[in-house]
């Protein structure tokens, strides 16, 4: 089993869209995934409810902040979208599930500044401590290109960080997260300029999936390039824009 958990103590920063793209991912590769959303908003929860069938299939998991459990054994991977405020307690218990874990980082000072301080306490946490989870950052809706974007990477570098990319404020994701879809829903022709902006993270994800042990007897033990099939009624970005 593979543990994602998205943070950052600041809300707002991008945690749910970041979390429904990567169990979206995961899943638009033929993977086995639960989205687990600890957010007392539930922003991700409902955004799987709003998720139809003919999309790739994503498991959900209602879970109270405070009382936060090992994942249900059984699941391949789980991504856990997690509120702002995260910290302490309640960071420490997923923190010993994670695999890994993602911070959104937008631009200007004091939003480094919050997930800084996140970085602070998870470099405290044994499992962060000793490389047994994973940390990388993700800037988002910053355009990669900008001075915004420079600012944000130079800052990475500075806390020892893996940039894996910096997404662009569009108006897609707002659509995205209102309607259950995700940028991997769509044929890739139709959205190429926005696939780009994953591909560091996506290439960061196959990489950690790889890393991990095989449950025994699963079906898909490494991600595949899965082509959605050709009954998939995906929504065209014609559709994106018009909705
Ligand atoms: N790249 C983006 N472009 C446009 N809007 C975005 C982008 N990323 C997030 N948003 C919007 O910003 C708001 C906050 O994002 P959200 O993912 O809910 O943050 P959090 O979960 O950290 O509170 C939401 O309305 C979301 O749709
Ligand atoms: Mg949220």
């Amino acid at each position: 089993m593979t543990v994602i958990a998205i943070v950052n103590r600041k809300g707002g920063s991008g945690k749910s869209t970041l979390a429904t793209h990567v169990a979206a991912y995961l899943a638009s590769r033929g993977q086995e995934v639960m989205l687990g959303d600890v957010d007392r908003q539930q922003s991700s929860r409902l955004w799987l409810n709003l998720r139809t069938q003919q999309l790739p299939k994503i498991h959900g998991w209602s879970i109270d902040e405070n009382n936060f459990a090992r994942p249900p054994a059984g699941v391949k991977h789980v991504v856990l979208d997690t509120p702002g405020g995260f910290h302490g307690f309640n960071l420490m218990k997923v923190t010993m599930y994670a695999d890994a874990i993602l911070i959104p980082v937008t631009s200007g000072v004091f939003d480094r500044e919050a997930a800084q301080e996140t970085l602070r306490e998870l470099r405290t946490l044994p499992r962060i401590a000793t490389g047994k989870c994973q940390l990388g950052c993700m800037g988002m809706r910053i355009d990669g290109r900008t001075r915004n974007g420079t600012a944000l990477h130079e800052w990475a570098e500075t806390q020892a960080i893996p940039h894996l990319g910096t997404i662009r404020l569009a108006q897609a994701y707002s659509k995205c997260m209102e309607r259950g879809w995700s940028i991997f829903d769509f044929p890739i022709e139709k959205v190429a300029a926005y696939r780009e902006e994953w591909q560091g993270l996506t290439h960061w994800l196959d990489l950690l999936l790889s890393a991990a042990p095989a449950a025994p007897g699963s079906r898909l033990e490494r991600p595949e390039i899965s082509r959605p099939p050709s009954s998939l009624i995906l929504p065209s970005t014609n559709a994106l824009r018009r909705a």
